[in-house]
C-alpha cells in the first residue's frame, strides 16, 4: 500500500517542491496551505505521516502538532516538523507537543526522503506486531434500555487496565441507534460517525481503527466512539462486521464492547467472536422475561452459553427478584450483582467518570471487581 503524506506549508514554492520530491519517491501526497486547513485534512484523510512547517501565520506548526494529537486523528499519524529555526527551545516544544521528528531546513532531499521512509517502515513493523495481537474480547449486551448496560461495560473496561498502560484496554461503543459512552466519559467526538465509513470500505484494519480511538486522560482506556445521531449504521454489511470483530481484538489486550439493547448489524458477528458475553439484567419480571427471549435467540443461532454470564444491575432499586431467582429463571450463572446505589452513581455520572475511578472505595467498585474476577476464569 502506498504511504500517504500530508504537507502543511503556507509557502507555495515549498509545497510544490515537497509535493514533487515525495511524489517522485512514490508517496501519495496531499497539501494544505495553512494550519487550520492542515488539521482538517489530517482528520479527514488520516495520512500515515504529516510534514509541517513551523512558521505559518495564525495557526503555526506547534499548534498543528498539538491539535492533531488532541484530535480524532490521535496518536496514529507521525508528525515531522520542518523548520528553518535551529533553536533548542523550539525543538523541545515541538517534540513535547507531539512531533515525532524535528528537521532543520535546508535539508538534503535524499536525507529527507530516507528519514521519512525509515519512520514509515518502523511504524509498519510495529503495526504488524500490533495486528498479531489477539486481545480478549468481552461483549456486554442488555435486552432492554436504561438498565445499566453501558455502565457495566464502561466500569469493566476502566478496571481492566489495573495499573497497566491505557493502551492495553479498548472500549468499543457499538450501541445503536446512538452510542452514549463518549458522553458518559466526557470525550468530545466529531459530529459524524468517522470509523463507520471504514466498514463499508472493507478496510477496517487495526491500524485504521486505532486512529479513531479517543481518551479522557483521567480514565485508563481508549474509546472507539459510538454511532452519532443520524449516522447510517443500518447500511453496514454483516460480512464487513465479521472482519471488524477480528480487527477489534488488535486494539489492546482487553477489549470491551457495549452492544446496547437494540438489534444491529454488530450484534451477531460480535457475539460469535466474543470470548465472554455478559448479559445485563435488572432483577424485575419484565426485564427477566425479555432476557429469557434474548437468550433463546442466542441459542438458536448457535452462540454457546458456556461463554455467557448474567450481570444483575439494579439502577431503579427494584426489589422484585433475588440473585438466585434470576439465575434459576434464566438457567444461567450470575457473575456479579451491582446493587442499587442511587447517590453514588448519580455523583459519578455527573462527574462523567466511571464509578470505579471516581469513588474506588465504595461497594459498587467492589462489585465491579467481583465481576472482573468472575469472568477472568471463563
Ligand atoms: N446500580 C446502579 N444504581 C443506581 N444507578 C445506576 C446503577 N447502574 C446504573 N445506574 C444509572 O442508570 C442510568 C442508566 O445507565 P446506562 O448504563 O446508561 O443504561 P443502558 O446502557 O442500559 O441504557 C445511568 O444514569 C447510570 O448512572
Ligand atoms: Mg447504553
Amino acid at each position: 500500500m502506498t504511504a500517504r503524506i500530508a504537507v502543511i506549508d503556507d509557502e507555495a514554492p515549498n509545497r510544490a517542491y515537497l509535493h514533487t520530491l515525495l511524489g517522485l519517491a512514490g508517496f501519495e501526497v496531499q497539501v494544505a496551505t495553512g494550519g487550520n486547513e492542515g488539521v482538517a485534512l489530517v482528520e479527514k484523510e488520516r495520512p500515515d505521516l504529516v510534514l509541517v512547517d513551523i512558521m505559518m501565520p495564525e495557526v503555526d506548526g506547534f499548534m498543528v502538532c498539538e491539535r492533531i494529537r488532541k484530535g480524532p486523528a490521535g496518536a496514529a499519524t507521525q508528525i515531522v516538523v520542518l523548520s528553518a529555526a535551529d533553536g533548542i527551545d523550539g525543538k523541545v516544544r515541538a517534540l513535547e507537543l507531539g512531533a515525532d521528528e524535528y528537521l532543520v531546513k535546508p535539508i538534503e532531499s535524499r536525507e529527507l526522503v530516507t528519514r521519512i521512509k525509515v519512520m514509515l517502515d518502523r511504524a509498519e513493523r510495529l503495526r504488524q506486531q500490533g495486528s498479531q495481537l489477539r486481545g480478549r474480547l468481552t461483549v456486554v449486551a442488555g435486552a432492554k434500555g436504561g438498565i445499566g448496560t453501558s455502565t457495566v461495560a464502561m466500569n469493566l473496561a476502566a478496571l481492566a487496565a489495573g495499573g497497566k498502560a491505557p493502551e492495553t484496554v479498548a472500549l468499543a461503543d457499538l450501541a445503536v441507534p446512538v452510542g452514549t459512552l463518549a458522553s458518559m466519559l466526557n470525550i468530545p467526538v466529531p459530529d459524524h460517525w468517522g470509523w463507520g465509513e471504514l466498514l463499508n470500505d472493507g478496510a477496517a484494519s487495526v491500524h485504521r481503527l486505532s486512529s479513531y480511538l479517543m481518551r479522557n486522560p483521567q480514565v485508563p482506556l481508549r474509546l472507539l466512539p459510538g454511532v452519532r445521531r443520524g449516522s447510517a449504521y443500518r447500511d453496514v454489511r454483516p460480512d464487513a462486521v465479521s472482519g471488524f470483530a477480528t480487527s477489534l481484538r488488535g486494539l489492546g489486550e482487553t477489549i470491551v464492547a457495549d452492544l446496547g439493547n437494540q438489534p444491529s448489524p454488530f450484534a451477531f458477528p460480535l457475539l460469535r467472536e466474543a470470548d465472554v458475553i455478559l448479559i445485563v439484567v435488572e432483577p424485575e419480571v419484565i426485564c427477566v422475561e425479555l432476557t429469557g427471549q434474548f437468550l433463546e435467540r442466542l441459542k438458536e443461532t448457535g452462540i454457546l452459553s458456556h461463554r455467557t454470564r448474567l450481570v444483575i444491575s439494579n439502577p431503579h432499586g427494584s426489589l422484585q427478584l433475588s440473585r438466585t431467582e434470576v439465575a434459576t429463571t434464566l438457567k444461567m450463572e450470575v457473575a456479579a450483582m451491582i446493587l442499587y446505589q442511587r447517590d453514588e452513581f448519580s455523583a459519578a455520572s455527573k462527574r462523567r467518570l466511571p464509578i470505579v475511578i471516581q469513588q474506588p472505595q465504595i461497594p459498587a467498585a467492589a462489585q465491579f471487581k467481583e465481576l472482573v474476577q468472575a469472568i477472568a476464569a471463563i
